[in-house]
């Protein structure tokens, strides 16, 4: 019988596959080969699960090399992918960038499945893998093509600003994309009074309160940052009075009010690193806190935080997997990869502009 590790394989089979091809004893020899990575995440991952996780590190790090493989994670990512294996880490518009400068054949993404699809429009000749091709997003699935066409109608004239979480076939419909980063820029930077701004209907009105312009937006929104209130800052206030709290964007507008400050993935880490608060609380996906913690001492990291299940679907073992087998491919039709690629590289060029 042959075995395969796919989405739905529990991570106790996977591991039993993956023995099968891969030496995954803690060895003397890993465990050297890997305590530097260890030092750098001892506070967030017990040594009894270092024993687990170093094997399946070494090898990945081995058979990247051996692939001629990059790896590139999203913030998100958990600390053992983050600290472990990734080459390049960043927010989306960080990696969509990298992206674009890699010289490995190989790109496996560690992210949710609209970051593969970018890295496979700006690198269209090369292989690119998702480990779990079910790492979706509530942003992406919220919008078609089709709906952008009938807003394109509705609005004649009316460029299209499209958050990077979506599909190729809606950004092959798209003006310009932008990110969590970039925003604010790209929407003051295209042209005319009116911009239609999807699919986050928070970041589109967390936009329209610095901008002069008029936000037409869509009723998307990200499933781990719309269930944060006002409420929740105010107990967050009331249980740490000395701590700062800090949020994502993709979270409503009345949460972005209350709190210290609100930025992208890597606003965020950039701001904690640069006023080194005593007490923080990151509002946001909690594989942050565990990844900047990592590297910042002297900074008490609080809990406010949800996880985001898409991704949370790449783990070491599904890492180690897509690199032996070459599996999940991402591919993009033919027809989507000009015009897509084309409104990825208008955002870049205009969140240039102006630096
Ligand atoms: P960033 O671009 O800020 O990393 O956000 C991506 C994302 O999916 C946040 O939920
Ligand atoms: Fe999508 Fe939200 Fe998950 Fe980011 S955190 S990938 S926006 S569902």
């Amino acid at each position: 019988m042959v075995h395969t590790i796919n989405a739905i394989t529990p991570l106790s089979e996977a591991r039993e596959i993956l023995a099968q091809h891969f030496d995954l004893k803690f060895s003397k020899a890993i465990e050297r080969a890997t305590d530097k990575i260890f030092e750098r995440v001892r506070h967030q991952i017990p040594e009894i699960e270092w024993s687990y996780y170093a094997p399946l590190i070494f090898q990945i790090n081995k058979l990247k090399a051996e692939k001629d493989a990059v790896i590139l994670a999203h913030n998100y990512q958990t600390p053992q992918i983050y600290h472990g294996v990734a080459d390049v880490v960043g927010d989306s518009l960080q990696l969509a960038i990298e992206a674009t400068k890699v010289r490995q054949q190989v790109i496996v993404q560690c992210g949710v499945h609209f970051m593969a699809e970018t890295s496979k429009l700006l690198n269209p000749s090369k292989t690119v893998l998702i480990p779990d091709s079910r790492a979706g997003c509530s942003l992406s699935e919220s919008i078609t093509a089709e709906d952008v066409m009938a807003m394109r109608a509705r609005y004649p004239g009316v460029p299209v600003v499209t958050y990077v979480n979506t599909s190729a076939a809606v950004k092959a419909v798209t003006d310009v994309c932008c990110t969590s980063s970039n925003a604010l820029d790209i929407v003051n930077r295209v042209e005319g009074d009116s911009v239609i701004m999807i699919p986050d209907q928070y970041l589109a009105q967390n936009t329209a309160k610095k901008t002069h312009k008029k936000i037409i937006t869509w009723a998307g929104a990200c499933e781990v940052h719309e269930t944060f209130t006002a409420e929740d800052i105010s107990e967050l206030r009331h249980a740490y009075p000395t701590a700062k709290i800090i949020a994502h964007p993709e979270c409503p507008p009345e949460v972005i009010d209350a709190v210290d400050f609100a930025g992208s993935t890597a606003a965020m880490i950039d701001w904690v690193k640069s006023t080194r608060p005593a007490r923080v609380v990151m509002v946001t996906e909690c594989s942050m806190s565990d990844n900047v913690a990592s590297e910042t001492t002297g900074v008490d990291f609080l809990r406010g935080c949800n996880i985001c299940p898409h991704m949370k679907r790449i783990n070491l073992e599904n890492v180690l997997w897509s690199l032996h087998t070459m599996t999940e491919e991402v591919i993009v039709p033919e027809e989507l990869i000009a015009p897509a690629r084309a409104a990825v590289e208008r955002m870049i060029e205009l969140s240039k502009k102006g630096d």
